[in-house]
């Protein structure tokens, strides 16, 4: 079974598809930190003078870490210099054309919870179950100031700007599936939101999985 959740930046998607992950006994898929990983790669390779073809680049996850060509990049994916090259490579069809590849052929066997942009859209639009997560803005924008330290104000035009980036690019803009659930987080709190979503795989799973059932 897979899961699908896409969503803007800021409505908690990663936090939210973890904990659902490990609720469900599902493994969680990161499609971000893999467009983050294909940003190291370029800034690396402009400091060593050369280039490497997306499909020559090894990219695996074990467990909540994640390796670039056996280097541990978990940490350094999340630096700001790599997160504003993701979203230019992120706009790259080559690079888009193969990581879909990568992620269909992952997802393809077990149980998963995929967690971007495009997932329900382009990845896995055969997908059991699609939600599309987000949050008013004000939220959104409250959430980052909170980790970063910045202003609501700065936060707020920030991700207006990278939403807007991330709607209008040519190359899988992010939408909503139509068959997708939408879950508006604003005002929920992370369990409530947690709970919802496990709600809703319990009824595609249909009322045999349900704990009610279970031993009877
Ligand atoms: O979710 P994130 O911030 O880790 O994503 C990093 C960048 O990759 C961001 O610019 C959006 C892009 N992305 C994408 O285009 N498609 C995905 N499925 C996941 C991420």
């Amino acid at each position: 079974m897979l899961v699908a959740i896409d969503g803007p930046v800021g409505a908690g998607k990663s936090t939210v598809a973890r904990a659902v992950a490990a609720h469900l006994g599902f493994t969680y898929l990161d499609t971000g930190a893999m467009y983050r990983c294909v940003a190291l790669a370029r800034v690396q390779d402009e400091s060593a003078d050369r280039t490497r073809p997306v499909e020559e680049l090894a990219i695996d996850f074990e467990g909540t870490r994640v390796f670039l060509d056996d280097m541990d990049a978990t940490d350094v994916i999340r630096t700001p210099a790599v997160s504003q090259r993701a979203s230019e490579v992120a706009t790259d069809p080559a690079v888009r054309e193969n990581l879909v590849e990568r992620q269909r052929a992952l997802t393809q066997r077990g149980d998963w919870v995929a967690e971007g942009r495009d997932i329900g859209t382009v990845v896995r639009p055969d997908a059991e179950l699609k939600v599309f997560l987000t949050a008013s803005d004000e939220e959104r924008a409250g959430r980052r100031a909170a980790q970063t330290g910045r202003t609501l104000e700065e936060e707020l035009a920030d991700l207006r700007e990278r939403d807007e980036r991330d709607r209008t690019r040519e190359a899988s803009p992010l939408r909503q599936a139509d068959d997708a659930v939408l879950v508006d987080t604003t005002g929920l709190s992370f369990d409530e939101v947690v709970t919802r979503i496990a709600q809703l795989v319990d009824d595609v799973r249909g009322p045999a999985t349900t704990p009610k059932d279970a031993g009877t």
